[in-house]
Formats: C-alpha cells, sequence, structure tokens
C-alpha cells in the first residue's frame, strides 16, 4: 500500500494532476486527493484547475461536468463504469419528447443526469443550489425537474412553489432511510441533530432537523457534536474518522452507493499511470450542455 500512495505522489507531480473526490468516495480515496467537496464545489474546483490532468474520483456525470466545465485539461475516471442509476432514469429523446409536447415548460436539470440531457435543459442546479436555482425562474412559469422527484419537491416546497417532478429518484436515498428508521434510532438518540440529504424521500425531509447536501453536512458537523446522518456512508464515515469524539450515527449503516465505492487506491494509481480512462465529451452537445452548467454556476458565485 505504501508503495501504491508514494507512486501516486511522484507520478501526479509528474504529470501536472490534480485529484478530486466527492464526500461519498472511500475515505482512503478523500486523504489522497488534493480536494474533496459535493457535486457544487468540485465543478467549482474543476473549472478553476489549472493541471494537464485531473483525476476525477466520483461518477460518471461529474467526470463529464468537469470535462464540459475545463475543456483545456484531460479528465480521467479512474473506473470506467462508475455510474449514477439516477441519472439513467431520464434520457435525451425522453426529454425532446416532453418540450415537444410543452414548449412553454423550463427545464431544471440536477446535475446527477448525462450531458445530453444538460445539453437539453435550461439550467443545471446540485443539491446546494436548487432552491436558489428555482427561484431564479420566473413565478409564473411551469418548471419541468429532472430527474430527482425527491429533490425537485423538496426545493420547490421550501419556495412554496410547485413543480412537474420527472419520476427519477436515488435508489439509495428512496429505499434506505423512512419515517419508521427516524422515529427508531431518534428514540435511540433524542438529542443528536438530524441532517438529511434532499434525495431522501419526503417522509425523511419533512422529519429532518435540517436538509442539506454533502458539503453542507460537513461544514454542519464541524459545529455539531451529537448528529444522525442521512446520505450514502462515505460521507458518515469519514466524518467519524476526523471527528473520533463526536457521536455521529448513521441513519442506515447499509446505505451504500456501489457506483461511488468502484475506485480504490490501484485504480488511482492505475489511472495514473495509464492516463485512463478519458472522459470525453462530442463538443456539439458539450457546447449546448455547459450553458446550463454556466447559468447555475453563475447564481452560485
Ligand atoms: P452532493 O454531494 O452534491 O450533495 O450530491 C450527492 C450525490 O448525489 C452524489 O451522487
Ligand atoms: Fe447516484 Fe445515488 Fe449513487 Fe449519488 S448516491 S451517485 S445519486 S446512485
Amino acid at each position: 500500500m505504501q508503495r501504491m500512495l508514494e507512486e501516486i505522489q511522484d507520478l501526479r507531480k509528474q504529470k501536472n494532476a490534480v485529484i478530486l473526490a466527492h464526500n461519498y468516495q472511500p475515505t482512503e480515496i478523500i486523504e489522497l486527493a488534493d480536494y474533496m467537496g459535493d457535486s457544487l464545489q468540485l465543478a467549482l474546483k474543476a473549472k478553476e484547475i489549472s493541471a494537464d490532468i485531473l483525476v476525477f474520483c466520483g461518477v460518471r456525470f461529474m467526470a463529464e461536468t468537469a470535462a464540459i466545465l475545463n475543456p483545456q485539461t484531460r479528465v480521467l475516471l479512474p473506473a470506467q463504469d462508475a455510474g449514477c442509476p439516477m441519472a439513467d432514469m431520464i434520457t435525451a429523446q425522453q426529454l425532446i419528447h416532453y418540450k415537444q409536447e410543452n414548449p412553454d415548460t423550463a427545464i431544471v436539470c440536477y446535475v446527477n443526469s448525462s450531458v445530453e440531457v444538460k445539453a437539453e435543459s435550461d439550467i443545471c442546479c446540485t443539491s446546494a443550489n436548487a432552491v436558489q436555482v428555482l427561484a431564479s425562474i420566473p413565478e409564473d412559469k411551469e418548471i419541468l425537474f429532472v430527474p430527482d422527484r425527491n429533490l425537485g419537491t423538496w426545493a420547490a416546497k421550501q419556495l412554496g412553489r410547485t413543480i412537474i417532478p420527472w419520476r427519477g429518484f436515488c435508489p439509495i436515498h428512496q429505499w434506505s432511510f423512512d419515517a419508521t428508521k427516524v422515529e427508531e434510532v431518534r428514540n435511540r438518540y433524542p438529542d443528536h441533530i438530524l441532517l438529511a440529504h434532499p434525495e431522501c424521500n419526503a417522509s425523511v425531509t419533512d422529519l429532518a432537523d435540517e436538509v442539506m447536501s454533502t458539503g453542507g453536512m460537513l461544514k454542519r458537523a464541524a459545529e455539531l457534536d451529537k448528529m444522525i446522518i442521512a446520505t450514502e456512508k462515505g460521507l458518515p464515515d469519514y466524518l467519524k474518522k476526523i471527528y473520533p469524539q463526536k457521536s455521529i450515527v448513521h441513519l442506515e449503516p447499509q446505505a451504500v452507493c456501489k457506483d461511488m465505492k468502484k475506485i480504490s487506491i490501484s485504480h488511482v494509481l492505475n489511472s495514473l499511470r495509464f492516463e485512463q480512462y478519458e472522459v470525453k465529451v462530442e463538443a456539439d452537445i458539450a457546447a449546448r450542455a455547459v450553458k446550463s452548467l454556466d447559468r447555475m454556476l453563475e447564481l452560485s458565485r
């Protein structure tokens, strides 16, 4: 292991590479990364980075977003098949068809979507800025929110608005947590604050003390001593490691995203050694998708 880590250090210098890791990555990957963050933080970082290679430890839609935002840098995804089942719950063809039937509807897409879907959308959002993005759309405009029905419905509720939700969801957040589990764990830890991700279903976000992105949770965890976390396991694992003195309870320890766990240290090493797997986005699709991303980033500055 030590030798692999040393080789990674040598190669990243030699090849002028930067390593980014999403907050759900295994702790050992987060520890070797130059930057960690949620989807928005990593998109902003990817855009400003000046390097020859960016090794993106996350899932495909994140690496694609980085490649679109920073076309000068070669973006590598160390595990070729690290995808996101929610992103696959809508195709560009389905969205094009919807737009033909509803030409006046604004399309807001969660960043957890394909580049083709981003290219067909008016504006993109992440869990950190969904409320802000929806607020930027005129009140009288009908909104289709794709693909995550939970995030879209939750964000609209914060503004007292309604949206038309697509039927997508994150299987991990949708099925790992529910109201019964919240009640059970809260009974055991009555003085803990419940932080939930907005990809959870409404039965959980309605009961949570606070709802936020994974980046928001990291920030909030620095202030709290006792907390229950309703999101993917990578984040509570990392929090437990950096705050051994705090009481951090994962609402459901089986809430694991297999795709987020596909990257190991040897994948990162091979990615740097063989410059694999390069994420390429067709220029015309990228040119359209970047508009929906740029509109979002403009609001987040
Ligand atoms: P954030 O880290 O942006 O909150 O989103 C989590 C997620 O769904 C990644 O798949
Ligand atoms: Fe997709 Fe859910 Fe995994 Fe995030 S946690 S990458 S939304 S399947």
